[in-house]
């Protein structure tokens, strides 16, 4: 009754609804799962929580109107959240050259994205492949071939051995086999940290796969949705998260060829969000995996709601301080700081006209009203009144703190 492919799906193993979990008090005689990715539970463990709660997504206050019940900006990510999106790129991945929001492209999940670029990089019907090294995470079998009729082509690169950059050696004698069997490994996929293993790539590895890439004129794709869900041991020395995007691609590769997926999933646990991304400096990919990500789109609620959580502070701070009147230094695009220019208000009467005076008045002034800046004379400011302000803050503390600001200003105009 179905086609083909129908009949083989139907087969898949794949958990739908409610599921019978273990809980001390509810369901004492509930299975302990150890496999939530699968299950699609997602993985709200403990410490999410209490990271939920630092990040506020629980009081965060994100407030909905009609308007995302419209199409909004369509499919593949608003504005709002790409950019939102890049500032998090730009703070936490310490990519060689400030990745732009038009660089990124949204989907409904990483999962999705998987397939996306299975879709763009191989062609099924001449055999066309992409390469994993194993063991890695279960559901790329499916993500990358299920609807796709992409083959995966898996190497074996043993628990250790694939993030010493002898692990290269392995993928290349893997790609070519492939290629004697009459198979094109178009792209080489890595987990990075990596699922299952717990390990982050050292940068000369990835620099290995980066040549190794170049070499073959494969595409790098680099899941990195665990990027920040990194921690330190006591017990050794361990790796720190290296992005593909933080390595400088001159020498080694196109950067054509390289492309990021990140996502809510994991480093903010809410994997319930649906939300993923591909990063990819290459334009006619981009272009080809917005046209396929129209069909599994994100809702505007989801984006709404992700963009209030990554929303970057700087953009913040600045809006805030337009709206309260205060003037500042537009333009820059580094750092955590903005240089607020308050001289309208400096109290030259009550300094006898000495404007650096003026300058130590207004920030005591404002110091009394709860808010501490630091003076434009200690960075040697050209003229009186230039203060910074270090907007790297909880978000409520920033609105409190330019609220202080804006009403110990009021009537101190001159
Ligand atoms: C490496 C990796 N990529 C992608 C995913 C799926 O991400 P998403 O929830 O965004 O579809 C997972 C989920 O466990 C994962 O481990």
């Amino acid at each position: 009754m179905l086609s083909a492919r129908g009949s083989k799906w139907a087969e898949t193993s794949y958990v739908h609804g409610a599921q019978e979990f273990y809980d001390p008090v509810k369901n004492p005689h509930g299975v302990v799962e150890f496999i939530p990715n699968d299950t699609g539970t997602g993985e709200i463990y403990q410490w999410d929580r209490e990271f939920l709660q630092k990040t506020s997504l629980l009081d965060h206050g994100i407030t909905f109107d009609e308007s995302l019940c419209g199409y909004g900006e369509y499919f593949t990510g608003t504005q709002r959240l790409r950019q939102a999106m890049a500032s998090h790129l730009n703070e936490y991945f310490a990519p060689v050259k400030q990745v732009d929001a038009e660089e990124i492209t949204f989907a409904a999940g990483v999962t999705i994205l998987n397939e996306t670029c299975a879709l763009v990089t191989c062609n099924p019907d001449a055999d066309e492949a992409i390469m994993v090294g194993g063991p890695i995470y279960g559901s790329f079998s499916r993500d990358l071939c299920m609807r796709t009729g992409v083959t995966m082509e898996v190497v074996a690169v043993g628990d250790t051995d694939q993030f010493t950059p002898a692990c290269v050696a392995a993928y290349e004698a893997g790609y070519e086999a492939a290629k004697a069997r009459g198979r094109t490994v178009k792209a080489l996929l890595i987990c990075n940290p990596h699922n299952p293993l717990g390990h982050c790539y050292p940068r000369e590895t990835l620099v290995g796969l980066m040549q190794l890439c170049a070499r073959k004129g494969i595409h790098l794709i680099s899941d990195e949705i665990y990027a920040l869900s990194v921690f330190e041991r006591s017990d050794r020395d361990s790796e720190v998260f290296t992005s593909v995007l933080s390595i400088d691609t001159a020498g080694l590769i196109d950067p054509n060829l390289v492309h990021v997926l990140y996502g809510m999933s994991k480093d903010f646990a809410a994997p319930g969000t649906r939300l993923g991304c591909v990063i990819s400096r290459n334009r006619e990919f981009t272009d080809a995996v917005r046209a396929v990500c129209r069909f599994g789109s994100p809702s505007q609620f989801s984006m709404h709601i992700a963009a209030s959580l990554l929303q970057d502070k700087g953009l913040l701070a600045e809006a805030l301080l337009s709206e309260a009147g205060i003037d500042f230094h537009a333009g820059g695009n580094a750092g955590m700081f903005l240089w607020i220019n308050l001289s309208s208000h400096l109290p030259l009467a009550e300094a006898n006209g000495e404007g650096w005076a003026a300058e130590k008045l207004l920030a005591k002034r404002l110091l009394d009203a709860g808010v501490k800046l630091s003076n434009g004379e200690t960075y040697n400011a050209p003229e009186p009144g230039r203060f910074r302000l270090v907007y790297a803050l909880d978000e409520h503390i920033l609105r409190e703190g330019i609220r202080r600001i804006s009403d110990a200003l009021q009537g101190s105009s001159v």
